[in-house]
């Protein structure tokens, strides 16, 4: 498995350089989504992981909040046959009940028409807070690491956010605790395979540890 998990941010700045609505940035960042899905096998992603829509997002002016959800639900309805074609597993991670019908109806589609494949396993995570579901797993009886694990979604090996911001922004709190992070200035609309395959470079020449010695590591006599 190698899990890959993005927070696709910069879509407004995008928009704002070229003195457009804040919405044409977020169309073209579903584009973007497009691409790097496109280019994920390639790179030997199995999982990849994108943050689309916070439940901090709430708190933006409803015409930002409604005209994302259309674009979500063009994009999971534009995407199905693609995803099918090429072996794409489809779900979404988050809170379902706050989610207008027709996006539910969307994604509800593309889950259980994509439920059987597994090239490629993309989660979206929308209406999505890591601390609200790290609770939910305890309420529903989680205790031991494990069980934690087992209610979340799998530990994270690389982690992108775009745009030049570092910071988690309430996004995949337990399962990056041994993540590689990435970030990277280019505005998510602007990002592509290229980008991609830069990022699982730099990757593929880090030293993971998970607290250990690194591998090989041999002690001089002394
Ligand atoms: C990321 O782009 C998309 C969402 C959070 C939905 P932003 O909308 O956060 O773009 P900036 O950060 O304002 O540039
Ligand atoms: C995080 O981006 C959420 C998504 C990418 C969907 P934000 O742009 O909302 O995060 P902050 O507010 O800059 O931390
Ligand atoms: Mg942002």
């Amino acid at each position: 498995m190698f899990h890959v998990a993005i927070i696709m941010d910069g879509n407004g700045r995008w928009a704002s350089e070229r003195r457009l609505p804040r919405v044409a940035g977020h169309r073209q960042g579903a584009e973007s989504v497009r691409r790097v899905l496109e280019a994920a096998p390639a790179e030997g992603i199995t999982d990849l992981t994108v943050y689309a829509f916070s439940s901090d997002n709430w708190s933006r002016p409803a015409a930002e909040v409604s005209a994302l959800m259309r674009l979500l639900r063009h994009f999971l309805d534009n995407q199905i046959d693609n995803c099918i074609r090429n072996g794409v597993r489809v779900s979404a991670a988050g809170r379902r009940d706050r989610l207008p019908r027709i996006v539910l109806d969307s994604l509800e589609r593309v889950e259980r028409a994509t439920a059987g494949l597994t090239r490629v396993h993309l989660r979206i995570a929308l209406d999505y807070s890591s601390r609200d579901l790290m609770l939910e797993a305890v309420r529903c009886g989680a205790r031991t690491r494990e069980e934690m694990s087992r209610r979340l979604l799998p530990d994270v090996d690389l982690l992108i956010r775009t745009a030049g911001e570092q910071r988690l922004s309430d996004f995949l709190l337990w399962e990056c605790a041994y993540a590689e992070f990435h970030f990277t200035q280019r505005l998510w609309p602007d990002f592509g395979a290229a980008d991609l395959a830069s990022a699982v470079s730099d990757f593929r020449g880090r030293q993971r540890r998970f607290g250990g010695l690194p591998q090989g590591y041999c002690e001089i006599p002394a």
